[in-house]
């Protein structure tokens, strides 16, 4: 079976999709699912290229096991709307610039990451990067729930479901 592309995407490409990026693999790899998967991110701007995620998300990743201090920030090419089956943003304005972006025929594989939290009960992941440390704990919260829905929809399995309440 072909592999799952999955592109997070955020604006800056150094706090919440790297985080995805991260949380999502080791969601994957946790329940052995990791080879159905190809994960990148980007961000929407070019502030950042080149650079590693922001030392506080690093930290906040670190605290839950995940390490993401191997990643480097690139900008999204057009490239990748062909490339990748999903292009999952973290928050409406993403959604909006993306979609904005994008050729016809790729706008349905951009998602809201939250789409797989339904029960979040928002469709943002909050931008932390001008607040504090909560703020990348928050985020943590929110894309690890969507990290087991997502995992859980496009696998069919509901052992990620049985994991997030257990
Ligand atoms: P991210 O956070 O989109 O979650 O990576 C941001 C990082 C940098 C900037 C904005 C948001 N910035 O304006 O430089």
């Amino acid at each position: 079976m072909a592999a799952t592309r999955i592109l997070f995407v955020c604006l800056g490409n150094i706090c919440r999709s790297p985080m995805a990026e991260g949380v999502f693999r080791r969601v994957a790899e946790e329940e052995g699912l990791i080879d159905r998967f190809e994960i990148d991110s980007a961000g929407l701007g070019d502030w950042h290229i080149g650079q590693a995620p922001d030392h506080r998300a690093q930290k906040a990743a670190r605290s839950r096991g995940v390490d993401i201090s191997s990643q480097s920030a690139r900008q999204v090419v057009d490239e990748d709307f062909e490339r990748f089956d999903l292009l999952l943003v973290m928050d409406r304005s993403n959604y909006a610039e993306l979609k904005a972006r994008a050729p016809h025929e790729a706008r349905a594989k951009i998602r809201p990451f939250l789409d797989f939290a339904p029960h979040v009960g928002t469709s943002d992941v909050p931008d932390p990067f001008f607040g504090g440390t909560e703020g990348f704990d928050h985020a943590l919260d929110l894309i690890e729930a969507a990290s087991r829905g997502l995992l859980a929809s496009l696998t069919g399995e509901d052992r990620a479901k049985v994991k997030r309440s257990g």
